[in-house]
């Protein structure tokens, strides 16, 4: 329907208007009656009562414009008449109507056998919560919490930590090197760090002895990823410096440590290891918790299971310490360090055969940690 369908008015006595009003009617109510959303309704109402294109206005325009003076007063009653009929009765019925045709709609869209909206609990990755349990057996023998960056110095990941420039002992630990650099100093040269070791460093330039803190981080290698070795994965460091701390604090430390993680059944053992920034240094075994020693697949038969690194600071480590911190004297003072794999002890608590199962996101594996 367009305006153009308003015919102009040729006669104006009362008869004239009255046939011409009652066909205004009979047209607006056969549109209403086809009205049946909210949405035709807005149609129908913009097509009539429209500021601009409305037909109302149109009518104004074409028959009181036109009227003779003396038929114009008769005219204006009947148009506001008419108006008055559009406005209330119609758009008011109409309004009704269309809102119980939408709930009628509503209702049918409801359907109360299907199954309701599923708000999934969120919960801690077991590599986070693993880590946590790690930090929170520390806190408890009075350890603080440290924190270091990703992108780490060369000096803070290798040369202040007893890896010299050139070292073969480098070599254990490739890993990504940020790319154009060649202009700076090899110690300031920015690479993903291959430890949480550094931290060691960061924590003593900041403080003097006593020390212990705990620093949990995520840490980069150049490791071809399989069953158990991932290019990236997760650290717990430990350092302690203080005086007269001797080897036997280490082993009882750890050995408590691995005790609270695993269960008071386990024991440990330490082997003679080598890191440049321990000595002596050495790698801790636990007796292998799915056959209590007796030899089984996953210890390879040897009753025993490697788990972490420690030693006593090398001197060397404190040297660099003592640029920024001269308390750091070997002479006077001593101290332990140690780091753990986190994937590696979350494996091994919960049984888990594939390192990557903590990386992929699938949900039927993470939501056994709920
Ligand atoms: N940083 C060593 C590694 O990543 C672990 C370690 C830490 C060993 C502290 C000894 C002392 O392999």
């Amino acid at each position: 329907m367009t305006n153009d369908s308003i015919p102009n008015l040729t006669a104006f006595d009362d008869e004239s208007l009255d046939k011409a009003f009652a066909e205004l009617r009979d047209q607006a109510k056969a549109v209403a009656d086809a009205v049946d959303s909210s949405e035709a309704l807005e149609a129908f109402r913009l097509s009539w009562l429209g500021r601009k294109q409305g037909r109302l206005n149109e009518v104004s325009s074409r028959w009181l414009k036109a009227a003779p003076p003396e038929a114009k007063k008769a005219l204006g009653q009947r148009f506001n008449e008419f108006k008055q009929f559009l406005l209330t009765e119609l758009l008011l019925e109409l309004d009704q109507r269309s809102k119980s045709a939408d709930a009628a709609l509503k209702a049918q869209a409801l359907d109360i056998t299907l199954p309701g909206t599923r708000r999934l609990l969120g919960a801690e990755h077991p590599i986070t919560r693993t880590m946590s349990e790690i930090v929170s057996v520390f806190a408890a023998l009075g350890y603080s919490v440290g924190v270091g960056p990703e992108v780490e110095t060369d000096y803070y990941n290798f040369e202040s930590m007893n890896f010299p420039p050139g070292h073969p002992a480098r070599d254990t630990q490739d890993t990504l090197v940020i790319a154009s650099q060649e202009r700076k100093p090899l110690r300031d040269r920015l690479l993903l760090r291959t430890h949480t070791s550094p931290v060691q460093m960061r924590t003593m330039e900041l403080e003097p002895p006593p020390v212990r803190i705990v620093i949990p981080g995520k840490v980069h290698r150049n490791d071809a990823a399989d069953a158990t070795h991932s290019p990236i994965f997760h650290q717990v460091e430990g350092l302690c410096v203080d005086t007269h701390i001797t080897f036997s604090h280490l082993k009882g430390t750890l050995d408590h440590a691995m005790k609270a993680l695993f269960g008071s059944a386990v024991k440990t053992r330490f082997f003679p290891s080598f890191f440049p920034f321990t000595e002596p240094s050495a790698d801790v075994q636990i007796s292998c918790i799915f056959c209590g020693g007796k030899g089984c697949r996953k210890c390879k038969q040897s009753g025993w299971i490697e788990l972490l690194g420690c030693g006593m600071v090398d001197p060397a480590v404190f040297a660099f310490a003592r640029e920024k911190q001269p308390a750091y004297d070997p002479k006077k003072i001593s101290g332990f360090a140690f780091g753990m794999g986190v994937e590696r002890i979350a494996m091994m608590k919960y049984g888990i055969s594939e390192i990557g199962q903590f990386y992929a996101g699938d949900m039927r594996f993470l939501s056994l940690f709920v």
